[in-house]
């Protein structure tokens, strides 16, 4: 069997799995691992073994690879392929950024690099500025959001000082998917002599995102958001950058990261970004929008008056996130009656505890309101049949649970 014929055959198992199992709508934690982005990786891991530095036989075919999937990262995002590195998760490229360019500013001289960042980034952002205040001498400001989640670009002018190296500003949220007004952001801090990095694992690939159109100095994207495997994301560093690595050693990735390179995971977000440039060209993100706004409307009509949106409407968003609130109920109890359905809630588990999503707390939503919270997101084997088999599921558990309460 050849390898075209191995991907088709693995397609079809990737969504018989999907479709025998649970309805999945969670692709904003993780998606599935394309069988096409296996098929492409797995010579990288027995035939073509080699390290990409050596200078054999064993080396070529190596080397030869994370060169095209550099070039084919580079494409999907507007950038040259000089400017990608490769990292082993969004989080690394996320501290990559933000301690790299603190480090930096020190080494040049200056004492207390300021860095701003807003209140919903995701955690690998919050505490890479927490790091690099508490290890590097840096002094951070985090903005606001208004109810919609966003950020005030007068906040930001106002809180721009001499000494600002970094504004760290997401451009997309992974719970509501709300987009940040990046370009006035970018326009602000431009105009300042600050750096700005965004962190973009939620909307490469989901929606049109080029970085010389955007004007960012430096982005993060992620493998697993984009059909690739955990464990692979890259860093756009814009020619001209200074930053530092935060792991020195035998100079692989231009300097920036040390460490022979993942070739097999390297090759798989090639892979995963070309696919995801011929979805964007073949209209999926019309299609997910279209499933998305399915899937709300049979929320509504099967419970009347009680569906209520967490991204707002008039506000850009991802295609592919849908976040409401039920009222009356606990996203956890909802979706614990429905277990064919795997999503998430606007919550997280600990110690037996809910503790509501600091994201939607952020945004000004009572307690009651943000544990009430599903977030539902679409992705590429995502039909028509599994939106009405969640909204049906939901509203049955949501209808059970109400009878419970009574
Ligand atoms: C917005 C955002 N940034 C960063 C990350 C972290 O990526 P990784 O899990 O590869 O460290 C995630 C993953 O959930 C994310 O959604």
């Amino acid at each position: 069997m050849g390898v075209g014929e191995a991907a088709v055959r693995l397609f079809s198992e990737t969504s018989q799995a999907l479709v025998d199992s649970a309805v999945y709508l969670d692709y904003n934690a993780t998606t599935p691992v394309d069988p096409r982005v296996v098929a492409s990786l797995v010579p990288y891991l027995s035939t073509h073994f080699g390290n990409p530095s050596s200078a054999h036989l064993y080396g070529r075919q190596p080397h030869t690879a994370l060169v095209r999937a550099r070039a084919q990262v580079a494409a999907l995002i507007g950038a040259s392929p000089e400017e990608i590195l490769f990292t082993g998760s969004g989080s690394e490229a996320d501290a990559t950024a933000i301690r790299g360019v603190v480090t930096a500013a020190t080494r040049s001289g200056l004492g207390h690099p300021h860095v701003i960042t807003q209140v919903t980034e995701h955690p690998a952002v919050l505490a890479a500025c927490a790091y690099a205040q508490v290890h590097h001498g840096a002094e951070v400001t985090v903005l606001g959001v208004d109810a919609q989640g966003l950020v005030d670009p007068q906040d930001l002018l106002a809180a721009l000082r001499p000494e600002t190296v970094l504004v760290s500003i997401m451009h997309a949220n992974n719970e509501t998917g709300v987009l940040q007004p990046v370009a006035e952001l970018l326009r602000i801090t431009g105009e300042h002599g600050a750096l700005f990095h965004t962190d973009a694992a939620q909307s490469v690939g989901k929606i049109p995102v080029d970085v010389t159109e955007l004007g960012v100095d430096l982005l993060t994207l992620v493998g697993h958001k984009i059909y690739a495997p955990k464990g692979i994301a890259a860093l756009y560093v814009r020619h001209g950058v200074g930053l530092d690595p935060l792991i020195s050693g035998g100079g692989q990735e231009g300097g920036y990261r040390a460490g022979t390179e993942n070739v097999p995971y390297a090759v798989a977000l090639g892979t995963a970004a070309q696919l995801a440039a011929a979805d964007l060209s073949a209209g999926e993100p019309a299609r997910l929008e279209g499933l998305r706004d399915r899937l709300h409307r049979e929320l509504q009509q099967r419970l009347p008056h009680r569906v209520h949106l967490n991204n707002g409407l008039g506000v850009p968003r991802l295609p592919q996130t849908l976040n409401i609130s039920i009222a009356g109920t606990s996203g956890h109890a909802v979706l614990a009656g429905c277990p064919q359905l795997a999503a998430s809630t606007g919550s997280a588990c600990h110690a037996g505890t809910h503790q509501p999503s600091p994201v939607l707390s952020a945004m000004g939503f009572a307690q009651e309101h943000v544990l009430a919270a599903l977030r539902l997101t679409l992705g590429r084997w995502t039909t028509t049949t599994d939106i009405v088999i969640a909204a049906e599921a939901i509203a049955h558990a949501v209808r059970g649970q109400s009878n419970s309460n009574t």
